[in-house]
């Protein structure tokens, strides 16, 4: 029998820190299930003149998601700003960027979700979380959202989903995370670890 811990991966983008705060509660959510390890990863920033404008290495925060973390991981939750209604460029540049993984099935049957954050109530969260399940499909990944058992999604009067946690940034809480708010994402990394551990 082996002990080898599975890894569920939440990747993000995140300029504000509203979205890495979501990243962090479905971290901890996750770490409440034995035998899984977090990956915390972010990508970097992109430029308009096709020129690195990031070092390598970041200064600060979460290490860089590399293909390998990618292709490794039992588990996946991949969180945006919503920008326009959609995911952040960077993000989708990473993504545009595992056409090899497609090729081979990489990810085919890793169970994956998605989160994200608006300045608005109804400014796109919804539109961002499912075009998010996109690529994710293409990969042939295993899609998962948060059940109405998780009681905070009916009570919240900010953000939360059943296509995914999110964080709505009102005017008076900024990035400060709701208690629904954190709630759901916890809910949402502890049914990826527990569903990566069962896959
Ligand atoms: C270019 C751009 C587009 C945006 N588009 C939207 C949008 O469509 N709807 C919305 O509610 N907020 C929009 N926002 C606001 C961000 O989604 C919001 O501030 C988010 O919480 C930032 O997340 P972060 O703190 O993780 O960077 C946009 C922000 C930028 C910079």
């Amino acid at each position: 029998m082996t002990n080898k811990l599975k890894t569920l991966l939440v990747l993000y983008y995140s300029v504000g820190g509203s979205t890495k705060g979501l990243a962090n509660c479905i971290a901890r959510g996750a770490r409440k299930v034995d035998g899984i390890e977090v990956k915390l990863r972010t990508v970097a920033k992109i430029s308009p003149d096709t020129q690195a404008s990031e070092p390598v290495i970041p200064h600060d925060g979460d290490p860089y998601c590399s293909l390998d973390d990618l292709a490794n991981c039992n588990a996946l939750a991949l969180g945006s700003p919503t920008r326009f209604g959609n995911m952040a460029a960077p993000l989708k540049y990473f993504i545009d960027g595992t056409a090899n993984l497609w090729a081979n099935g990489s990810l085919e049957g890793i169970p994956a979700a998605v989160f994200t954050s608006s300045s608005s109530l109804h400014g796109g969260q919804e539109s961002t979380l499912l075009s998010m399940m996109l690529p994710l499909l293409h990969h042939g990944m295993l899609i998962t959202g948060v059940p109405y058992s998780e009681h905070a999604i009916r009570k919240t009067l900010s953000g939360g989903t059943p296509y995914g946690p999110s964080h709505y940034e009102s005017h008076s809480a900024g990035a400060e995370i709701s208690e629904e708010e954190k709630s759901i994402a916890m809910t949402l990394g502890e049914r990826l670890a527990n569903l990566a551990l069962k896959l």
